[in-house]
């Protein structure tokens, strides 16, 4: 059974013109970790509230086909309080995130456990632990909006980490960060990969995803443009016609082959690759 299945799902908002995702279908598997990568305005954030069951319910008038399933269950099966259970959901914008009713980020953090009536020890010990984990016990005595951009992007994936979802759904988490931030989110990122929690992932950081994620899909207005390998799909040229850079060493070791007016089979996407071409390149060349 996969974690997740998506079937042929088209949606058009109610306002919108033109359908953003039309006849989308892929699976991920348990333990998976999936990059969802596209131009702005691609559809990925929608993707992303279809997965997650926001979308149809709170979109009246909208155009929607197609099926959803989580664990083999359809997402429209399954209760509020089930669905966050399994999938857990970091928004792009974290300032939404916060409910903006707590007094302290720890209160904050503990706020989804509290609606699943979790008993006050337990959730203490999730939240102590999930502060430890994210190194944010600096934050937890803080008012939530004292926080920066970069602050609440940490407590926003904190707080959907302490439910220890199955399934993470992780829209941009490193847009207010900078590069050590985005490092830090990304060691976490690791983390729960390591914990063999299923992960879907939009990023624009492109060299991030090429060191962590399995599978890559590229998503543009007419649907999938491709579905494939980490390696397979960052070193395709594709990405730079849809707003999508390839990883700085596919570059280089692109730019070199031109120069040297030579050809590959495939770029390197990663550093060990990159270390790996420019050695057997140069010692081809000597
Ligand atoms: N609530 C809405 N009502 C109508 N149109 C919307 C709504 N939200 C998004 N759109 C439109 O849907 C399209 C896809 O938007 P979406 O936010 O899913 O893209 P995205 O790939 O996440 O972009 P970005 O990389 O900028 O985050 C855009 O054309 C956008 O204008
Ligand atoms: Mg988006």
């Amino acid at each position: 059974m996969k974690a997740l299945e998506i079937r042929d799902v088209s949606f058009r908002y109610p306002i919108g013109k033109d359908f953003v995702l039309k006849n989308i279908s892929f699976c991920v598997d348990h333990g998976e970790f999936l990059a969802v990568v596209g131009a702005n305005g691609g559809g990925k954030t929608t993707l992303c509230n279809i997965l997650r069951g926001f979308i149809p319910e709170f979109q009246n008038g909208c155009d929607f086909s197609g099926e959803v399933l989580i664990n083999g269950r359809k997402i429209s099966d399954y209760s509020s309080g089930d669905l966050a259970r399994e999938v857990g959901f970091v928004f792009q914008n974290p300032f939404i995130q916060i409910s903006g009713v707590k007094k302290t980020v720890f209160e904050e953090i503990a706020f989804g456990l509290e609606n699943l009536g979790t008993p006050k020890e337990e959730m203490r010990k999730s939240v102590t632990d999930i502060i430890e984990l994210l190194r944010i016990g600096d934050l937890k005595d803080k008012h939530p909006a004292e926080l920066s951009g970069g602050q609440r992007q940490r407590v926003a994936l904190a707080s959907v980490l302490v439910m220890n979802p199955d399934i993470l759904i992780i829209d941009e988490p490193t847009s207010q960060l900078d590069p050590q931030g985005t490092q830090e989110i990304f060691d976490i990122i690791r983390i729960m990969k390591e914990q063999n929690k299923t992960i879907i992932l939009v990023e624009h950081k492109i060299d991030l995803i090429s060191e962590y994620a399995d599978r890559v899909i590229l998503l543009n207005d007419k649907g999938i443009l491709i579905d494939d390998t980490v390696d397979a799909v960052l070193s395709d040229k594709i990405l730079l016609n849809n707003g999508v850079p390839m990883p700085e060493i596919a570059e280089v070791a692109d730019m070199y082959l031109q120069l040297k007016e030579k050809k590959t089979d495939r770029l390197p996407v990663n550093m060990e690759q990159g270390i790996r071409f420019f050695r057997d390149s140069m010692g081809e060349v000597s």
